[in-house]
């Protein structure tokens, strides 16, 4: 397993890239189950969940032709399985995605149950009673949802709360159900319009997605399709971060501001300076004294989970007493103690951790646990006086592309060490 070894305390300039969002692409290389043709994908970025994916599609028979400087093209032409197996799906819980597509497309699927997950329990109860309710025999069998369709049927689908994986797995089998399907509650992350347009390119019929009720007309096929995948929203919340927790100034490029407003919100209430240039460009400044902040992980346009960790690690060097609030996922506070060691000031109170501001973390040997938890253990370390070594840093591998390198350019000093446990 590879580690991290940052000495921090270095201002990072210079203009970083923004790569392919991963959470669109996921759900984006599963819909090319429902296509009769080629799928060409543009802007997917080199990650280990990717890999997964693609696995997954091979096993099912959907090929990869090539995957060339982020550019990956399948053919689903030679589908002949509907499997997919417990050693991918544990190892990535969006294998569940293949589930809508298969059942839509040939009437079947047996897809392993993900199982826990270190930042929850995380369900998919709606994916499943949705099928249901579009004419599916579902049951559980040994570990595994096994479905069958003679033909899934449009349906009025009410998600109590928004879900972005079961309205994406909704949407996708809708596609090619017999008539309407109306998703009620429905996600409103930029990655479901995403995937919506991807779909409609396909020659889906999808309506309202990116709002709250999203309406599918079935069609009788879907057709190859060329596409490029929007940026990643996270990734470019993690360089927001990164340029102000060293102090540093940054351009990032290949960005979509629109998608990121709470987190440019909540920065610029922190004291960031961040300006936007045509949409697709943001400036930030770190060199400001930040300020104490209170956030709360709401579903999109709300401040996102998944920058959670990451912020919390800016506010450990913000002057006075921030909270943040986790309300999507129950055990998302595994950085919490790592910070700590690194001489944060953070009090656990159920969903909310305090944080009260010291002036600078301290370089030491800490354990990542997950994606965004690795990125803000990353992003202390650029701040902390000394050096940090961060383990299990292949968690961060699933999520950021060639992050190590990127920093590296922008003035970080970084050394990954491979193998080291
Ligand atoms: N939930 C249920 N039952 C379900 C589905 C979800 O109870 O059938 C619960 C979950 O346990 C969770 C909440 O609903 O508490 C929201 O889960 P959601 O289905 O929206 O999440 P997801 O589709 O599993 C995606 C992202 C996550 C991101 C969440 C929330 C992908 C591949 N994953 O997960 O990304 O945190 O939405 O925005 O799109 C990450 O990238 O680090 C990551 C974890």
């Amino acid at each position: 397993m590879d580690k991290f070894i940052i000495e921090g305390g270095k201002p990072l300039r210079g203009e970083v890239t923004i790569s392919g969002a991963k959470n669109a692409a996921l759900p984006i290389l599963c819909s090319s189950i429902l296509a009769q043709e080629r799928c060409t994908y543009a802007n997917i970025p080199k990650l280990r969940d990717i890999s997964t994916i693609t696995d997954v599609l091979a096993t099912l028979g959907v090929h990869t032709e090539s995957w060339q400087n982020n550019t990956l093209v399948l053919d689903p032409s030679g589908i002949h399985a509907f499997d997919a197996p417990y050693e991918l799906v544990k190892s990535m819980r969006a294998s569940i995605l293949v589930l809508g597509p298969l059942l839509a497309r040939f009437g079947k699927a047996k897809v392993s149950l993900p199982g826990g997950c270190s930042i929850g329990v995380r369900p998919i109860d709606m994916h499943l009673k949705a099928l249901a309710k579009m004419g599916a025999d579902i049951a559980i069998s040994h570990g595994y949802v096994i479905a069958s369709a003679q033909g899934l049927t449009g349906a009025r689908i009410v998600f109590d709360t928004p879900t972005v994986g079961g309205t994406e797995n909704i949407m996708m089998a809708a596609t090619l159900a017999r008539g309407k399907t109306v998703i009620e509650g429905a996600a409103r992350e930029p990655e479901i319009f995403d995937l919506a347009c991807v779909l409609n390119k396909m020659g889906a019929c999808i309506q309202g997605a990116g709002e709250s009720t999203i309406t599918i007309d079935g069609v009788d096929s879907l057709n190859g399709v060329e596409y490029s995948i929007i940026p990643d929203r996270i990734e470019t919340g993690t360089f927001l971060v990164a340029a102000a927790i060293t102090k540093g100034t940054l351009t990032l490029k290949n960005t979509r501001a629109d998608q990121i407003s709470a987190i440019i919100d909540k920065l610029q209430d922190m004291g960031v300076e961040i300006r936007v240039e045509n949409n697709n460009e943001i400036f930030v400044n770190g060199n400001h004294d930040l300020k104490a902040v209170q956030v709360e992980t709401v579903p999109y346009p709300g401040f996102p989970t998944d920058m959670q960790a990451q912020i919390m690690a800016l506010a450990c060097v913000a002057e006075g007493v921030s909270s943040i609030t986790e309300t999507i996922f129950e055990n998302r506070f595994m950085h919490v103690p790592e910070l700590m060691r690194m001489g944060a000031d953070l009090e656990e109170r159920g969903p909310t951790v305090i944080v009260r501001g010291v002036r600078r973390f301290q370089g030491a040997s800490v354990m990542a646990t997950d994606l965004r938890a690795s990125a803000s253990l990353i992003l202390a370390a650029l701040n902390a006086s000394g050096h940090t070594e961060i383990r299990r840093i292949y968690h961060l591998d699933r999520g950021y592309e060639a992050l190590d390198q990127k920093l590296k350019r922008i003035g970080a000093d970084v050394v990954r060490e491979r193998g080291t446990l």
